[in-house]
């Protein structure tokens, strides 16, 4: 099977590459490395030994995909190319509507003109907003999102199920990702925000590696066990392969939507903590007013995933944060 991965260069594309070939699927990637670099093809290439056709264009290029959907007899799409940054789509909603929504609509409508319906779409424990209770099923209710970021993975949720609706032949899987964090156990691949990161995990290794002075813990008055809040941390290796078990389980037409999480939540705290227990470095900290749009708690029921695909989240708290400080000690040194 011949697997397509738009953004297939980014944090979570690269690591999706690594367990695809080496399961042994084929795969072709597009990234124009606007968040990312040639290095990460490179990477993917050592820890695999295998090979893959790559594309450099931006993916809403219609032209560019058509030719790679001649060249290539693709069977299935996975969609990494979002934009992802919280803060900044507040400031350029126009960018990240027309990359993320507009963007989906030109890969589907492509996808439709040769005939592959099989589709995989990176969605985000966003879309359900300020949940009325934790632990989250599917079923929980969507909508609420306080920024552009998290309305357009709803608002392609949407399409999807209406684009399903009207064709019912097409094999649609969503996943709800909720923090993914950690890297490849090589240290070849992991996270490279650029500047100054947004997210808690980044923020830690920089801290500890003495790049930053010291993190800012946003709120310690929320009504979580030690006031801080809680999210549900993923690592990146079983996020990835929560892809391949939606392609393997899901060969008959559909639309299928499941979260991907551990199902446990940890507070900041928790996070600092154990980083500092995993790797023998220390993180400072202070506690900061709250952040704007951040809720106390947010953890997911993935009983489904593990009914449906087979598939549990099997790296530890300890294992993300070791592989998250291993993958930056690795970059120094090269
Ligand atoms: N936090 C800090 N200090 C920091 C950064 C974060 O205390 O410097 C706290 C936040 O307040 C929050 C927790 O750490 O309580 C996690 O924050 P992140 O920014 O790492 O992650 P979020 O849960 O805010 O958001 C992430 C992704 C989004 C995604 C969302 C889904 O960044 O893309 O999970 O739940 F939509």
């Amino acid at each position: 099977m011949k697997v397509l991965l738009t953004g297939g260069a980014g944090y979570i594309g690269s690591h999706t590459a690594v367990e695809l070939l080496n399961a042994g699927y084929e795969i072709v990637i597009i990234d124009d490395f606007s968040n990312s670099n040639e290095n990460v093809l490179n990477a993917i290439k050592k820890i695999t030994n295998k090979d893959f056709e790559f594309y450099k264009f931006d993916y809403k290029d219609r032209e560019k995909l058509e030719k790679v959907f001649e060249e290539n007899k693709i069977d299935a799409v996975i969609n990494f190319a979002g934009f992802k940054a919280v803060g900044e789509s507040v400031q350029k909603p126009l960018e990240y509507y027309y990359n993320n929504v507009t963007g989906a609509i030109i890969l589907l409508q492509t996808m439709k003109k040769y005939g592959v319906k099989r589709f995989i779409f990176s969605s985000s424990a966003t879309v359900y907003g300020n949940p009325e209770k934790v632990p989250i099923t599917e079923e929980s209710k969507t909508g609420g999102t306080t920024n552009p970021y998290g309305t357009s993975k709803l608002q392609i949720e949407q399409i999807l199920t209406d684009l399903y609706k009207s064709d019912n032949t097409w094999n649609i899987c969503i996943l709800r990702y909720f923090n993914p964090v950690g890297a490849h156990s090589s240290g070849l691949i992991g996270e490279e925000p650029q500047g100054i990161p947004n997210n808690l995990m980044p923020y830690i290794v920089r801290v500890a590696s003495g790049e930053l002075e010291i993190l800012s813990v946003f709120g310690n008055d929320y009504d979580t066990p030690d006031g801080t809040g809680v999210r549900d941390y993923i690592h990146v290796v079983d996020l990835s392969i929560g892809h391949m078990k939606a392609l393997q389980k899901l060969d008959r037409s559909g639309l299928y939507i499941y979260n991907l999480g551990t199902g446990k939540g940890y507070s900041v705290l928790d996070i600092v903590r154990n980083f500092e227990e995993a790797t023998g470095q220390k993180v400072k900290y202070k506690i900061a007013p709250r952040r704007d749009g951040d809720i106390a708690t947010c953890y997911a029921d993935p009983s489904k995933a593990k009914a449906e695909l087979g598939w549990e989240a099997k790296r530890d708290l300890k294992d993300m944060c070791r592989d998250s400080w291993n993958y930056i000690q690795k970059k120094k040194e090269s």
